[in-house]
């Protein structure tokens, strides 16, 4: 079976690569001239030039493949407009390429996130069946590339999956928290509760999405079936790091004046960090959480990692490789 990645040098896309590699797909992974390769080498895993971004640079990349998972995306950036060029356009520009030039693909899966769903908004835990609402413009770009997705799939059979949180190896997202929390220090705001899904979990359900008959034409909620506190996370996390933390309680209000200070700061600097007015939008949400009963039904997906091993095993990989 031959697959095609987008998004392969990032944290999700890179272990994706790597297990498709182990089952026996012959793995090619759309990258820019630009991108990072480090995850990728050691694998028999072929390389092809590509951005989602310019529509012409697809049309060739995209032939003779069985399945399609696009992951590329932007998770953070000092300028909104970024969001939607490269999670909206580029996933239009990918789907469309795909539908012009491989219709005959098993299926196109695209990585969504829960943020395009949003926060929870009532008594319940969010299904499948609720509508989105989502707060930010990340959530926003990426509920907009849903849409597009769904308006293709008459012509080619397409999966979407929503993910938690995820972390684990090679994730710089959730490790900040780990940075902080190993300096002794926790900055928080109130209490919340968080769905999370370590990163092998993720990348089952990617592949299960893709090879289930039944999960085309659907959209998934993926996370690993718990939902924490965001206390219970932390002192995961101190436990696994072996330190005593010392947590700040920060009123709600002065998030958002740190925010937009980050913004400028990430602004002359170049670099986009994760803490953005952007993210600070879903923070003033406390519960970020969903149900993945429908995962689990249609494309039999049982995580198998919960916070207390997935947490230690990614400790210790930030240890090992002297991230922390
Ligand atoms: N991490 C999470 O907790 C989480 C949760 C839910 C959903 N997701 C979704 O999962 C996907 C992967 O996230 P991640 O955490 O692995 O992010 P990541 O580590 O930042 O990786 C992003 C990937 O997208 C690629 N990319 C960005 N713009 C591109 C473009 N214009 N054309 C081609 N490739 C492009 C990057 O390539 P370069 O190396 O060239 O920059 C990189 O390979 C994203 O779509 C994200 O929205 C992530």
């Amino acid at each position: 079976m031959k697959a095609l990645i987008t998004g392969a040098s990032g944290f999700i896309g890179s272990h994706l690569a790597e297990e498709l590699s182990k089952r026996g797909y012959e793995v090619a992974c759309l990258v820019r001239e630009t991108s990072d390769l480090k995850w990728l080498s050691g694998f028999d895993i072929k390389l092809i030039n590509g951005d989602c971004s310019d529509k012409d640079s697809l049309n060739n990349c995209v032939k003779g493949y069985d399945y399609v998972f696009h992951l590329a995306g932007l998770t953070k950036t000092n300028c909104k407009e970024d969001f939607y060029s490269v999670n909206t356009k580029g996933t239009e520009n990918l789907i469309e390429a795909v539908v012009k030039n491989n219709s005959e693909v098993k299926r196109f899966v695209y990585l969504s996130s829960l943020s395009a769903f949003g926060p929870k908004v009532n008594a319940n835990l969010p299904n499948e069946k609720d509508n989105p609402l989502p707060v930010s413009d990340y959530g926003k770009s990426k509920l907009r590339a849903e849409k597009a997705v769904l308006g293709y799939s008459d012509r080619i059979p397409i999966s979407i999956l929503r993910p938690s949180a995820v972390y684990g190896p090679r994730d710089k997202e959730l490790f900040l928290f780990f940075k902080l929390i190993k300096r002794g220090i926790m900055p928080y705001w109130g209490d919340g509760q968080t769905s999370l899904v370590y990163v092998d979990d993720l990348i089952n359900a990617i592949i299960l999405s893709a090879e289930k008959e039944s999960a085309a034409g659907r959209t998934y909620f993926i996370s690993d079936g718990m939902v924490y506190s965001n206390n219970e996370i932390i002192n995961e996390i101190a436990s696994a790091l072996n330190v005593k933390v010392f947590m700040i309680k920060l009123p709600k209000p002065i998030l958002v004046p740190i925010g937009f200070l980050s913004d400028g700061i990430s602004k002359i600097m170049g670099k986009s960090t994760m803490v953005n007015s952007d993210k600070i939008k879903e923070l003033m949400h406390t519960d970020w959480i969903c149900d993945i009963t429908k995962a689990k039904d249609d494309l039999c997906f049982r995580p198998n990692v919960g916070i207390k091993k997935g947490i230690k095993w990614t400790a210790d990989w930030y240890k090992i490789h002297r991230w922390l």
